[in-house]
């Protein structure tokens, strides 16, 4: 029994290896425990992904809803909201991100030595980046509502772009928030594709749409598509926002 669970594990292990050279993670193939414990590491990365992932595409709707108006933005925030404020569906939300920072950490530092490849290099840098960027955002959020006691709407993004020179951190924090998710996400899809076409897509169509997108939602947050107007309450968190 024991032995046909080793045997499992490490054919589970040549599997991973062969689509993600980033998913290597033992150098021990004895250490059944190890193996485990990456393996249920994995399997919480990826499914807290999906959670992530369905919020993140409502999520960015909602920004692009901005280019046709402010006012658009909130009204679908207001209709999201109804779900994703949901008590028992924010805490699992906020609970996956918390998985999949710390796994998502864990995944990239653990296979440090072994990563071969511009793809899993290029994976995990997007990885660590969009685990740096779930942590400061989502504390910014929850600091937003309640400590400054603001409705974190679209104004709450767009003020750090109407107080000098808060612009030069959000711009690249955002675009590249956007574009590591989707060059993530690309990534992951690379390994899965068969053939050398599939894999090119896989990997080049992410990118160009990210960017597209990050492009838009920052160009908007700034007020460089349409006049934006922050109330004084929002740039009044920033020094010098008065
Ligand atoms: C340009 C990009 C982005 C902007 C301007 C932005 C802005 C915001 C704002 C204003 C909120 C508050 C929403 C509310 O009060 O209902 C929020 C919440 C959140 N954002 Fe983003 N976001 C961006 C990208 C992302 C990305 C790429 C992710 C995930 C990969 C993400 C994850 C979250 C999460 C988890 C929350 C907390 C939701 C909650 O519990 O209320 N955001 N974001």
């Amino acid at each position: 029994m024991r032995a046909t669970r080793i045997f499992i594990l490490i054919e589970e292990k040549h599997r991973i290896r062969e689509r993600s050279p980033s998913t290597a993670v033992s150098p021990n193939e004895n250490e059944d425990s190890t193996e485990i414990f990456y393996m249920t590491l994995r399997t919480l990365h990826r499914t807290s992904a999906i959670l992530i992932t369905a919020f993140a595409i409502v999520h960015l709707a909602n920004h692009l809803a901005s280019l046709s108006s402010v006012a658009s933005h909130i009204t679908f925030m207001e209709v999201a909201r109804g779900i994703y404020r949901q008590p028992a569906i924010e805490v699992l939300l906020l609970f996956c991100v918390a998985i999949q920072v710390v796994s998502g950490l864990r995944l990239v530092v653990s296979a440090w030595t072994q990563r071969r490849g511009r793809i899993a290099w290029l994976q995990a840098i997007a990885g660590a980046y969009l685990g740096f960027f779930l942590l400061a955002h989502v504390s910014a959020i929850l600091f937003g509502r309640t400590v400054f006691n603001l409705d974190t709407n679209f104004y709450f993004a767009a003020a750090g772009f109407h107080v000098h020179p808060y612009q030069f951190f959000f711009a690249p924090y955002y675009f590249f928030a956007v574009l590591a998710l989707f060059t993530h996400l690309g990534c992951a899809l690379y390994w899965q594709a068969k053939s050398n076409v599939a894999r090119k897509l896989a990997i080049t169509l992410p990118i160009l749409l990210g960017s597209v997108i990050a492009l838009l939602i920052v160009l908007s947050l700034a007020g460089s598509l349409k006049p934006v107007e922050v109330p004084e309450k929002y740039k009044a968190i920033y020094p010098g926002g008065k």
